[in-house]
């Protein structure tokens, strides 16, 4: 039914701080008009993130992407919402509906693929032990933005995850990949992936987890590589803007990511490297610990990282 994420749609005060962040970032603005950037990466996908003008700052929503006009159809019945002429870069339709916290949830379908932007370089063949893979080639790098190929995920805060991600899963389809419990087994957090049978998909593509607002803690960014990754955090070091962690290899979903505060103050995050699983992986039940967060990063988790 859900393909993926397709994107994610904030709202800012400054738009003209937003485009050059997010330009710096590693996103390309694919249209603009008076109140809206439509940014893409270097994949086919029209646009991953919308950034809309407003008085107050704030996480909108995001959009998923259908498999089938059927699918649509059928989502717009079970919503009860209207299918409207989608006029974004792209075209297509889509049902907008709100989920339980009354964040924006659309659902697309027949969006106009893009024409792929080059990167600048394929991934980084690595010499790793018993495997050789770079013979007589040397890893040069620009000082450049990490190049954003595609959104992998939102992660969503939520003073009640488990009825997100009943709803998630009853009127998406989505399946947790990981539930985090606390010490009383309390559901507090879930990953959620979007199966395919037994094609392989990214372990999340929305998460939720407890926290004090319905809003977002992170729009998450593939990028090329890890030294996209690391050239990317020295060029955004080097333009002046505020981290939010260091670079960080996770226990569930098992990514390389870089955490960083947008203009608005809100968590972007580049990424490389994450799990893949297919229906022959069953939801895993984690406590919520350190061990569950992260298995190594460049510098101690900030302490209020997990705070939204
Ligand atoms: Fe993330």
């Amino acid at each position: 039914m859900i393909k993926s994420i397709s994107y994610a749609i904030y709202r800012h005060r400054d738009l003209d701080a937003v485009r050059t962040f997010f330009e710096d970032f590693g996103l390309t603005v694919a249209e603009e008009t008076s109140d809206r950037i439509f940014f893409r990466g270097c994949g086919d996908a029209p646009y991953l993130y919308i950034a809309e003008r407003g008085e107050e700052a704030a996480f909108v929503g995001m959009a998923f992407e259908v498999d089938s006009q059927e699918s649509l159809q059928a989502l717009s019945v079970r919503l009860d919402a209207p299918i409207e002429e989608l006029h974004y870069p792209g075209g297509g339709k889509r049902v907008t509906t709100t989920d339980p916290d009354g964040r924006r949830v659309e659902l697309v379908y027949g969006m106009a693929r893009s024409a792929p932007i080059a990167v600048s370089r394929p991934a980084v063949a690595w010499n790793s032990w018993g495997e050789r893979r770079r013979l007589g080639r040397f890893p040069i790098f620009d000082l450049r933005p990490a190049e954003v190929v595609g959104l992998k995920h939102v992660v969503m805060s939520s003073p009640n995850p488990p009825a997100i991600i009943k709803w998630f899963t009853e009127n998406l389809g989505a399946y947790s990949s990981d539930l985090i419990c606390d010490e009383n087994k309390t559901v507090i957090g879930a990953f959620m992936r979007f199966p395919q049978g037994a094609e392989y998909v990214d372990h999340h593509n929305v998460a939720v987890f407890l926290g004090p607002t319905n809003g977002a803690h992170h729009a998450c960014f593939e990028t090329i590589d890890l030294d996209a990754i690391g050239v990317g955090r020295r060029y955004l070091m080097s333009k002046g803007y505020k981290a939010s962690w260091g670079i960080v290899r996770h226990a569930l979903g098992g990514a390389i990511s870089d955490y960083w505060y947008d203009p608005s103050g809100f968590r972007v995050e580049h990424v490389t490297d994450g799990d893949l699983l297919n229906d022959t992986y069953p939801t895993k039940v984690n406590p919520h610990n350190q061990e569950s967060l992260e298995q190594w990063s460049t510098m101690a988790m900030p302490e209020d990282f997990l705070r939204s």
